[in-house]
């Protein structure tokens, strides 16, 4: 699986990077709200440093206006991902902009039904929202089960990035049932690698270690 940052910072995408921990980063309006900077700008510094695909999100709700954006966007780099969401005007303008061979990730999905337009539709990714689910008493985990079975019947070359990824669990089973890609929150990137029974470990190491120096 592959794992995304989900997030519009510099400093935490140039962290991820030494750790060699991601394959490619999702914004969304809210994350680009946080950074004080101009969002063109933003999304080409990110481009730079990252060689995989970045999202950059559409404020318009209209197809036109969610075109006109992303040829915009899309000049900024060659590994620009438009995201749009998932609505009529969304599926038209994905419809169009991926026949001009301008990726796109179909985001604030839901459900199966949005998740199978999208990918008629042809958009290179869809994003469904886990933790917005279990928010509201749905499973998260159980649509992107569902959404691996249904792409698998038709063989779309649609990819699932999990989103909303609130947890460590999540992304063990977002793993489990196959999700293609997983975007994930920088904090939850740093609580996958810690365990207590290692930091546990190498102070054991450590002790057992000096004492052995001074023994000698
Ligand atoms: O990738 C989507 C994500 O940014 C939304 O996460 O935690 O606001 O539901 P959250």
């Amino acid at each position: 699986m592959q794992i995304f940052l989900d997030t519009a910072n510099l400093e935490e995408i140039r962290k991820a990077k030494e750790w060699g921990a991601i394959d490619g980063v999702t914004t969304n309006p809210s994350l680009v709200s946080k950074e004080n900077e101009d969002f063109h700008s933003l999304v080409g510094k990110i481009c730079e440093m990252v060689e995989g695909p970045v999202s950059a999100e559409v404020i318009s709700l209209e197809s036109e206006g969610m075109i006109k954006e992303a040829q915009e966007l899309s000049k900024i780099a060659p590994n620009v991902v438009v995201k749009l969401p998932i609505t009529l005007d969304g599926l038209k303008a994905v419809n169009t902009l991926e026949k001009q061979g301008i990726s796109t990730n179909v985001t604030l999905v839901f459900s199966v039904n949005q998740a199978l337009l999208a990918a008629n539709a042809g958009a290179s990714y869809v994003s469904p929202f886990l933790g917005r689910l279990d928010d509201i008493g749905e499973s998260g985990v159980a649509l992107v089960e569902d959404l691996v079975e249904v792409f698998d019947n038709y063989s779309f070359s649609t990819q699932i990035i999990s989103a909303s990824i609130r947890h460590p669990q999540h992304m063990v089973e977002v793993a489990r049932v196959g999700s293609h890609v997983a975007t994930i929150p920088f904090k939850v990137l740093q609580q996958m690698v810690s365990h207590p029974l290692t930091d546990i470990g190498i102070k054991r190491f450590l002790e057992d270690w000096e004492k052995s120096k001074s023994s000698s």
